[in-house]
């Protein structure tokens, strides 16, 4: 299937790009609210700042954060280098994610399972692991010539962001503060995600409706809108914020929490005038790990409400449907 960035300047949106209509953005002038919470990292009152990650983690599972330590000029070089790579040819884009014979790079258009889909999303993707960065590194893409160099010191930051705030998160829930500093949280991955300007924002998306299947994401948005929450029955647009981070709980720590935290939903409109570019750091378990409520979570007054499974089999049932009732039977506990 070829990339989506390489046609997408012909004109008019293809068929197999329309959504059915109840899929469909509906009202694209949903107003930008200021409802998602901004946390100030540099807020010297550690406390406060782990009260206000778990509220926003209860109330929206969505929050910004500014003030986070990531230096701005590599923030901005690691965007400028990801917009480049997308700007590049099709053939290029391919051989540059080719280095790695047992494929860790991945390029593709719209998801995963392009064959398998009733339609398509309007998006491009790269995404590789990148911890330990000496064991991925040599697998990246080599153009834009800076483009380990950038990334890599960008995944590092994001490492080093994502221990501090897991630290906080764990803090919150009143676990050990390193209770996911281990085989839970140990696999990141960097993607880079590329919309390009849509003929028809209103009859497609860039991602449908989803939970990330994450512990956390950090997500660098850029400076374009089009990233929504689904909250309380309705959307509700994330407000692009010069150098912050959005971080947002994945349906992993939602069910290690039993439920207190909440892995939203949420959605990427497109538009007629701007590509956007965007950049998520996903943290991800082992493929081995156990995910389950942690039992200091639960008691006999908040019995869990999620059972243990293995992380891969999480993803396998995930990948294929995720509002599938096999998922929905994975991770169920029993009712009694
Ligand atoms: C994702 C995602 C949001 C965005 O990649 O899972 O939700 O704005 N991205 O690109
Ligand atoms: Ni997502």
């Amino acid at each position: 299937m070829e990339l989506l960035s390489s046609w997408c300047h012909d004109g008019s949106l293809p068929q197999s790009y329309v959504m059915p209509p109840e899929k469909r953005p509906g009202d694209l002038v949903i107003p930008l609210e200021k409802s998602i919470p901004v946390i100030d990292l540099q807020c010297h009152d550690r406390n406060e700042t782990i009260r206000q990650i778990l509220k926003a983690g209860e109330e929206y599972g969505f929050f910004q954060i500014i003030n986070h330590g990531v230096p701005k000029d590599l923030i901005d070089e690691t965007m400028n280098v990801a917009e480049e790579f997308h700007a590049m040819p099709g053939l290029d884009k391919e051989r540059e994610c080719a280095k790695d014979p047992n494929g860790s790079c991945k390029l593709y258009t719209s998801s995963y399972v392009y064959p398998r889909e009733d339609f398509h999303l309007w998006r491009d993707a790269v995404t590789h692991p990148c911890r330990p960065l000496d064991q991925h590194i040599q697998f990246w893409p080599e153009k834009p010539t800076r483009y380990r160099e950038v990334v890599g010191a960008y995944s590092v930051e994001l490492w080093k962001l994502s221990c501090r705030i897991l630290e906080f998160i764990c803090q919150g829930l009143g676990l050990r503060s390193d209770y996911l500093s281990n085989e839970l949280s140990q696999v990141p991955k960097i993607m880079i995600n590329h919309y390009p300007p849509c003929p028809e924002p209103s009859l497609t998306l860039g991602l449908s409706k989803h939970r990330d299947p994450t512990i956390i994401t950090i997500l660098l948005q850029g400076q374009i809108n089009g990233l929504q929450v689904f909250k309380d029955g309705r959307w509700i647009g994330v407000e692009p914020l010069p150098h912050a981070f959005v971080v947002n709980i994945g349906y992993l720590l939602q069910i290690i929490s039993n439920g207190k935290l909440i892995g939203a939903e949420h959605r990427v409109v497109t538009n007629s005038r701007d590509g956007r570019t965007t950049i998520p750091f996903f943290v991800y378990p082992c493929d081995e790990s156990l995910i389950g409520p942690e039992k200091d979570l639960v008691n006999a007054s908040n019995p869990a409400i999620y059972k243990a499974f293995k992380f891969t089999d999480f993803v396998a049932a995930f990948i294929l449907n995720p509002d599938d009732e096999a998922l929905k039977e994975l991770i169920s506990a029993p009712s009694n």
